[in-house]
């Protein structure tokens, strides 16, 4: 006994319902396959700081003696699924000198571990594989492991603020070259 044939119009109906589905079900993967592309290739652009001025510290909180402040950096943090906000993306130390200011990155260029800084000898100190710096971020020591000194960043003090231009630099390069 054989199936009856289908009424007139029904291929062409289940030939539209499946190529529907089909569009909509690859709608569903490919919208989150390219903001998914787009994030990774931009990944959280703004949360190294890269361009951006921000506001670390009141020129009154750093010790007039030249001693180093460290100050976490922190700022939103977005990406194409998320937006956070207040997060520790770094640190800087800061070194007052009159009404000027330097700002040194915390990150030992060697391999990236955070440097301390040491009162009791006047320079920073890398626990990792003991790299020191001197107050103003130099090499103080020629067997050093690190290849160049602490990075220095762009500071402006606006009034009673300091501001500083975040970013982070590739480690192990003799030369001072930003992240990507
Ligand atoms: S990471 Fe600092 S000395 Fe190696």
């Amino acid at each position: 006994m054989s199936n009856p044939p289908p009424p007139p119009g029904t291929d062409r109906r289940s030939f539209l319902k499946e190529t529907a589905a089909g569009v909509i079900g690859g709608c569903c993967v490919l919208i989150p396959a390219v903001i998914g592309i787009v994030a990774w290739l931009d990944p959280l652009e703004h949360d190294a700081g890269n361009g951006s001025l921000l506001k670390v510290a009141l020129l009154d909180a750093l010790p007039k003696d030249g001693s180093p402040r460290r100050v976490t950096i922190i700022m939103e943090k977005t990406d194409a699924w998320t937006r956070q906000h207040a997060v520790p993306i770094g640190a800087v130390y800061l070194v007052r000198n009159g009404d000027t200011v330097t700002a040194l990155h915390s990150m030992c260029p060697h391999a990236g571990c955070f440097v301390d800084y040491q009162p009791a000898r006047r320079s920073f100190f890398c626990p990792c594989h003991e790299s020191t710096f001197a107050v103003d971020g130099s090499i103080n020591d020629p067997h050093s492991p690190s290849p160049r000194g602490l990075d220095t960043l762009e500071v402006e003090v606006r009034g009673s603020e300091v501001w500083v231009r975040f970013q982070n630099f590739r480690t192990g390069s003799r030369k001072k070259v930003p992240a990507a």
